[in-house]
């Protein structure tokens, strides 16, 4: 079943593209897929929509996240949420390798499929698949109704609202609000996090729209650089943690609709091969958001710069004057937790992408050869 949005009430608003005012919405999509599912007193998670059981929940052995293309990124990032807050081990999977490679599903997996519309063929398979080797499937899906809904023993829908541009962008940062509402949950059903660091995270959780919001407003210098980024046809991605996770999603979102080609690589990787690619001039995209990672991300940073790389560096404000020092360029952005930094720091990500694009006068949220919902194995 498709489900055709009513193209009335996904108007443009005002943007010149669907692309630009869905990133926009961001900040609002975040508190509506926040609604009703945090206690009133901000102190714990309230998932009144799952229909499994604490008992069921402290008998989960392992987890399988399945996805594809962004919402495979937003896996990526679940599975650091997960592990980080319910300590439950986690495997994320691109759909269409998953069923091929026979994974161990046994009763006590729960596998959770990702599919903002909730049709995508591959993910659709591998939940069947799931369920047939007696898993139990939890849905994170932006469609009411969309055949990943009805087939899932559990869903949590995505309140973003509809995502008409093809390159996903609110899709993706309210999938990680809900990875961070599960994970909390698991961490509160299991009681591996005290109830005070629950709330911790549940309050810089409610900041998150307005440190959103200031990335936005500082679009214009995120155009500048994209419009130099846009001169060249290949860059760099690099990152640690979860800085590497939201590296894959930067670069995928700049290859769809830029056409501009990217790799995201774990920075303590690059010596191990790519270093051999990095000449002079070539634009790097550090995002060094982990206070734990910074030093060894930094001496990453040198590595390509002594080859010649033009370094961006995407970092936490409060951290710049260090990091000025090993760049050529810097972008701060609100500083949140280490884990919830994914949901800021893709934001100048999308808006590389989404002006880079313009800038080679692409068909921003039609790129080529590429559509919303892939409904084909
Ligand atoms: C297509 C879209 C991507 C999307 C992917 C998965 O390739 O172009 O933007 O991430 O499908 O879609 P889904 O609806 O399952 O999230």
């Amino acid at each position: 079943v498709h489900v055709d949005w009513d193209l009335v009430t996904a108007e443009k608003a005002g943007y010149d593209h669907f692309m630009m005012k869905e990133i926009h919405e961001q900040p609002k999509a975040y508190r509506d897929t926040m609604m009703g599912r945090v206690a009133e007193d901000g102190r714990s998670v309230q998932l009144n929509e799952l229909s499994m059981t604490a008992e069921y929940v402290k008998d989960i052995r392992k987890i399988h996240i399945v996805a594809c293309g962004t919402a495979y990124h937003a896996g990526l990032v679940g599975k650091t949420i997960i592990e980080t807050l319910a300590r439950i081990p986690v495997e994320t999977d691109v759909a269409s390798e998953y069923r091929y490679r026979s994974p161990i599903i046994t009763p006590d997996t729960l596998v959770i499929v990702v599919s903002q519309s909730g049709e995508t063929a591959d993910t659709l398979a591998a939940l069947r698949e799931a369920k047939r080797n007696g898993a139990r499937v939890l849905a994170i899906t932006n469609v009411v109704g969309s055949s990943i809904a009805r087939e899932a023993d559990d869903v949590l829908i995505t309140s973003a609202g509809p995502e008409i541009a093809v390159a996903s962008t609110k899709a993706y940062t309210t999938q990680l609000i809900i990875f961070y509402l599960f994970g909390l949950y698991l961490a509160q059903t299991l009681g591996t996090k005290e109830q005070s660091e629950i709330a911790d995270v549940l309050g810089a959780m409610q900041k998150l729209p307005e440190q959103v919001q200031s990335v936005l407003d500082q679009k214009a210098v995120l155009r500048q650089i994209a419009e130099s980024i846009s001169k060249h046809d290949n860059l760099f991605f690099i990152g640690r943690g979860v800085d590497y996770a939201v590296s894959q999603e930067g670069s995928l979102k700049l290859k769809e609709i830029s056409y501009i080609h990217s790799e995201a690589y774990a920075a303590g990787e690059l010596k191990h091969g790519t270093l051999a690619l990095i000449e002079e001039g070539i634009p790097v995209i550090a995002l060094v958001t982990q206070e734990e990672l910074y030093e060894k991300t930094l001496s990453n940073i040198k590595e390509v710069k002594a080859r010649g790389a033009h370094v961006l560096g995407i970092v936490n404000a409060g951290a710049e004057t260090e990091a000025a020092k090993s760049v050529d360029e810097l972008f701060a952005i609100p500083k949140t937790l280490p884990l919830l930094s994914p949901a800021v720091s893709v934001i100048p990500m999308q808006l590389i992408s989404y002006y880079a694009s313009l800038a080679r006068g692409n068909d921003v949220d039609k790129p080529r050869n590429l559509a919303k919902s892939v409904t084909v194995e």
